[in-house]
């Protein structure tokens, strides 16, 4: 447990969709488990006028509409509603700034305020600037950053440098929700918590790893951003790499934020540049007209209204070039209007080094862990075993899954949103589950790279139908190496 939690939050984007689908859902949801300060206020602030009436009016539908009916209870949504507050703020007025520090702080006094950035990009550096003109800086004051975090490397340093005139990196929290994710976290009990996987888990026991992120949506009406992004940058640089990270990093010595932060940079720059090899190394796609959720779905160009080049779907061949991993191919894959939603994590190990079966006409096959982080979340070990029989024609072996699901050993207990535990972690001072801005670097520095490739080799996306599995390249990309995308 960290020390005690700051009074006071700040929300820029407050009447943005990821305050209204998450950050207020979040909020709520420590509220009633009542997790958060009593006195925790919560000042909102966007560019519309509002009084706090009129934003916990809005904050109140926000709930209804995205809470689950059986976490939505009155009460608890009385009880949160005012500690709600409203300052309206535009980022390009600096007298807005005066206003908003008039109302934070005689709230905020020595209990301390995290400041959470959720707006465009565009507005980081006059928001921070604003924010240092009107005393809202200080050693009690903490900054979390949601993405987009610039779209390169330079840009992102931009970010990083404004963040940095007014916040220290200790007190900077740049967020990846998906390290907010129980399953995530998870991954350092399985790998750590657990004596059988380590020793294996190297380029002695392993052939490759997978990682896929799918989702079955579109454009979801973010073309703004995402057509300006696609999923190298919005689903790779962060999410993927934050896991190929927790997958390959070495044992850190502690549980605690600088020790795995450390582990996993070391990871992210031993990563192997892919540029000259970007036509090898990557597959790039686009969905087009196909079928999602049984219907019928239109093509991104189509959803879009205009040509477009971004990519709706990617599949890399990266490696990790350090002594734990020379040799092993990490396949990561990731796209909209795929066939299902899920992310999931392959670790395909080795073959038995003589098998004692095959002069009986037994044929092994190769180990492997698949840990499934979502929609449910479960570890399943694929091991051996002999079909029951007499075995006169020969012994009879099948591959077997050992499953352990752990939404049902956990049956019972709430499935968190991501924000819920960065939130609490940022209002508590934890950054452990926060990326780290040589990590961020290391990400960007990677893409770029791959970025640099495509517009070298002119890559351009190919089609793929709605509601499948991406371009066939991206089966080829695999095949080559004799490997099947877990499917
Ligand atoms: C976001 C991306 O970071 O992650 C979205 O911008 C994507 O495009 C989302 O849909 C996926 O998150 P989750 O938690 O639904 O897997």
């Amino acid at each position: 447990m960290m020390g005690s939690a700051f009074g006071s939050l700040l929300l820029f984007g407050a009447t943005g969709d990821l305050s209204q689908r998450m950050l207020l859902p979040s909020l709520y949801g420590l509220h009633a488990d009542k997790l958060v300060p009593d006195d925790l206020t919560i000042f909102g602030t966007a560019r519309s006028p509002m009084s706090d009436e009129e934003f916990r009016q809005f904050a109140a539908e926000a709930l209804k509409k995205h809470v689950s009916a059986d976490r939505l209870n009155d009460e608890a949504v009385a009880s949160f509603l005012p500690r709600l507050r409203y300052v309206p703020v535009d980022a390009s007025q600096p007298d807005h700034f005066d206003e908003l520090a008039k109302a934070v702080k005689p709230v905020a006094k020595d209990r301390g305020l995290a400041i959470f950035l959720s707006t465009a990009p565009s507005l980081f550096a006059s928001t921070i600037d604003g924010l240092k003109q009107a005393g809202l800086t200080g050693d009690d004051v903490r900054l979390a950053l949601e993405k987009p975090l610039g779209t390169d490397l330079a840009s992102s340093r931009e970010v990083n440098d404004a963040a940095l005139s007014a916040f220290p990196e200790e007190r900077t929290f740049r967020i990846d929700h998906y390290l907010g994710k129980e399953t995530v976290q998870n991954l350092l009990v399985l790998r750590f918590g657990n004596l059988m996987f380590e020793p294996l888990w190297n380029n002695a026991g392993i052939d490759y790893v997978q990682i896929t992120i799918g989702e079955t949506v579109g454009l979801e009406g973010r073309a703004g951003y995402y057509d300006g992004s696609g999923a190298l940058r919005d689903m790779v640089q962060n999410h993927m790499l934050q896991l190929l990270a927790l997958v390959a990093m070495e044992a850190p010595a502690r549980f605690d934020a600088t020790a795995i932060r450390n582990e996993k940079v070391k990871v992210l720059s031993a990563l192997r540049p892919i540029t000259t090899s970007a036509r090898d190394d990557t597959v790039t796609g686009q969905y087009a007209a196909g079928v999602a959720g049984g219907a019928g779905a239109p093509g991104y160009i189509e959803e879009l209204g205009k040509t477009s080049d971004t990519e709706t779907f990617v599949a890399i061949r990266a490696h990790v070039d350090n002594w734990r991993w020379a040799g092993v191919p990490f396949y990561l894959r990731t796209g909209k209007r795929l066939p299902v939603r899920t992310s999931e994590i392959v670790i395909q190990f080795k073959s038995v080094p003589h098998s004692i079966f095959k002069d009986r006409g037994g044929r092994l096959h190769r180990n492997r862990l698949v840990i499934k982080l979502q929609p449910e979340e479960s570890v399943s070990m694929h091991v051996m075993a002999k079909v029951p029989g007499l075995d006169r024609e020969g012994i009879d072996l099948r591959e077997v899954p050992l499953d352990l699901s752990l939404t049902t050993a956990f049956a019972g207990s709430r499935k968190r949103i991501a924000y819920e535990r960065l939130l609490l972690d940022l209002l508590e001072g934890d950054p452990t589950l926060f990326v780290r801005r040589d990590e961020v670097e290391a990400q960007w520095a990677w893409i770029d790279g791959i970025r640099k490739g495509w517009a070298m080799n002119q890559v351009t996306p190919k089609p793929y139908p709605a509601g499948t599995w991406g371009p066939a390249a991206a089966i080829a990309l695999t095949e080559r190496d004799g490997v099947h995308w877990n499917d």
